[in-house]
């Protein structure tokens, strides 16, 4: 198997903080996958390429000018941390990842995280396509209305009303896209721990990734 701990998901699902405390704990090294295509969709748009041109799209992706350094995404050298983190850019995200060519171009990539010391990778298809092989695959999930509140801390915005229905309603269209596309859709693997996170703490979430993995 590869050293790898593969970790999928739906979207605030508090996968990515779970993997990047498992990766310090273990001293691995982290592929945050989703950021990847938010880069993707972000560059597009400063491009000027539409979301569904799958040739345009791709041949930006195959040559995206990304890196991560210290915590930090950049774009062209520039800081697009909190830029990606868009829930518009999200449903880019999720657009131009429904693009075969897109995912295709994104897959060397994503392998090439992976070194000696081994690896925590956080997507929707890191246990199926992008690290078959995987020592552990997790699906980690949490409730919908979960999943919103801590969406809505995040962003510093109400954890009831309007505003948090509508955020409500953007997490369950996000996965609900991502559920149901033709390519990478959103599962759990048949191999896969299934780990609800809705009453566990970020604590008690690593903990049981690590006894898991120990095991
Ligand atoms: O995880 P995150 O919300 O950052 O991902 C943004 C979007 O990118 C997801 O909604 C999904 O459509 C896409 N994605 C994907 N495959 C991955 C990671 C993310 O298709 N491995």
């Amino acid at each position: 198997p590869q050293k790898v701990i593969a970790i999928d998901g739906p979207s605030a699902s508090g996968k990515g903080t779970v993997a990047q405390r498992v990766a310090e704990a273990l001293g691995w090294a982290y592929l945050d996958s989703g950021a990847l295509y938010r880069i993707t969709a972000l560059h597009a748009r400063r491009r000027g390429a539409d979301w569904a041109d799958e040739a345009a799209v791709a041949a930006l992706a195959q040559a995206l000018p990304a890196e991560f350094a210290a915590g930090a995404v950049l774009l062209d050298g520039e800081d697009v941390s909190a830029a990606i983190r868009s829930e518009e850019i999200g449903m880019g995200a999720s657009q131009v990842a429904a693009l075969p060519a897109v995912r295709e171009a994104l897959l060397q990539r994503q392998r090439a995280f992976l070194g000696e010391q081994g690896l925590v990778a956080d997507g929707r298809d890191m246990g199926s396509v992008v690290f078959p092989d995987a020592v552990l695959k997790i699906f980690l999930t949490a409730g919908a209305k979960v999943r919103a509140e801590r969406r809505a801390r995040q962003i510093g915005e109400p954890l009831s009303g309007e505003r948090f229905e509508r955020i409500l309603a953007a997490i369950e269209a996000r996965d609900e896209a991502d559920r149901k596309r033709a390519v990478a859709p959103l599962q759990k693997l048949p191999e896969a721990r299934l780990l609800d996170t809705s009453a566990l703490t970020i604590e008690e979430s690593v903990k049981k990734v690590l006894d898991w993995y120990r095991e």
